[in-house]
């Protein structure tokens, strides 16, 4: 798809549009200085030169878009009040501070274009003491799906092509970042949110790591292909966008975290899940990891992770690591990877040293397996 054709899907998006108009109107007074992070074709300048703003700074990397938003700028008498700006918000100072700062660089599941970074760096270097930041928080929400879309993707790798066995791939696809629409039906519990992000409030440096515990019951029988994820938006107080299942529908899909191989779950079975995510300002480090608890069957724990992506050479190398329990954990294994102990010793070590946080030696299991995984 052309850059123009993916902003069109996002300018022809009414339910993103109509509210960041609102939040834009509501927030942004005469006179006020406007910054739009990620300015793309200019709609959320032009709402602020709508609302008033005295001047209005609308900041994007890729030039060829600036050219454009500067025509149509022209076109609609904001030229004289938009300054476009054809660089990375990062790179750049300003020539006087900001009332309102407003971005639109929200991905499938809010974090993947780097919002945090982006605002924690703007909001420190240009936000006028009380200025106000759009969009104020952003709450990431997950459930457990059953996707018979996101179960084909995987499987298409289970088979032969051209007399090729592709099996070896599976792995690889169930390790990707993926995203599509799943409806209210596919979902197998009741959501629960996995982290909230206060946007207007942070501070540098922005948190390197998300990560959370949850747990579902099901709520109906049917097959575990993996974990939806959306989220929910306070642009100002009283404007939100979601972009939830079965909400009015936007340009965004929801992302899916999938297990190569889908577990059959009847209602009530219980699933925990430990959910991560590594943000550098460049890439996000994701990883799913977790365990069916099925009555009367065996338990069935699944562990999937983004890292390859990274290890692929994505990493940057002045991100700092965060040092969260998998880092405790390969610090603790790593004496004792001699060649000669199994994961299972391993991880009874993991356990003595981690009471707490290794109740059962399938979680254990499960963090060794990532750090062994990493290291070879
Ligand atoms: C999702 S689009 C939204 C465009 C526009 N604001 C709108 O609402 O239609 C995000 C845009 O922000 C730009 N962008 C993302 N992060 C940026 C940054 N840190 N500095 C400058 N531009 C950025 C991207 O190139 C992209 O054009």
């Amino acid at each position: 798809m052309s850059l123009l054709a993916a902003h069109a899907i996002m300018l022809a998006d009414g339910v993103r549009g109509s509210a960041y108009r609102d939040a834009i109107h509501a927030a942004v007074r005469p006179g006020d200085v406007v910054v739009d992070l990620g300015t793309g074709t200019g709609l959320l300048a032009f709402f602020a030169c709508q609302a008033g703003a005295r001047r209005v700074f609308a900041i994007e990397r890729d030039a060829s878009l600036v050219g454009l938003a500067g025509a149509v700028a022209r076109a609609n008498g904001c030229a004289d009040v938009i300054t476009f700006v054809a660089a990375t918000s990062a790179a750049i100072e300003l020539p006087e501070p900001a009332d309102v700062i407003v971005t639109e660089t929200l991905g499938h599941f809010a974090l993947e274009e780097q919002i945090v970074h982006a605002l924690a760096d703007a909001r420190a270097r240009w936000l006028k003491p009380g200025g106000r930041i759009i969009p104020a928080d952003v709450t990431l929400v997950v459930a457990p799906v059953d996707s018979a879309e996101s179960a084909r993707r995987i499987a298409f790798w289970g088979g032969e092509r051209f007399g090729i066995d592709f099996r070896a791939a599976r792995r690889w696809a169930a390790d990707a970042f993926d995203a599509i629409c799943v409806t209210p039906d596919d979902l197998l519990a009741s959501p629960q949110p996995f982290v909230s992000v206060r946007l207007d409030t942070l501070r540098l440096p922005p948190p390197a790591c998300w990560a959370g515990e949850l747990a579902f019951e099901m709520r109906r029988p049917g097959h575990l292909s993996g974990l939806a994820g959306w989220f929910e938006a306070t642009l100002v107080p009283g404007v939100q966008l979601t972009t939830a299942p079965g909400a009015p529908g936007t340009h965004w899909k929801h992302a899916v975290f999938a297990l190569e191989t889908p577990i059959g779950v009847e209602a009530g079975d219980r699933l925990t899940v430990a959910l991560g995510a590594l943000v550098d300002g460049r890439s996000v480090v994701w990883s799913w990891r977790g365990e069916v608890e099925r009555p009367r069957r065996a338990r069935v724990a699944f562990d999937h992770s983004t890292i390859d992506e990274v290890t692929a050479g994505r990493a940057s190398q002045t991100a700092v690591p965060a040092a969260t329990p998998l880092f405790e954990a390969a610090a603790a294994a790593a004496p004792h990877l001699d060649g000669t102990t199994t994961v299972g010793e391993l991880a009874e070590r993991l356990r003595l040293r981690f009471p707490d946080r290794y109740p059962s030696l399938a979680r254990a299991v499960a963090d060794v397996a990532l750090v062994v995984r990493a290291l070879a």
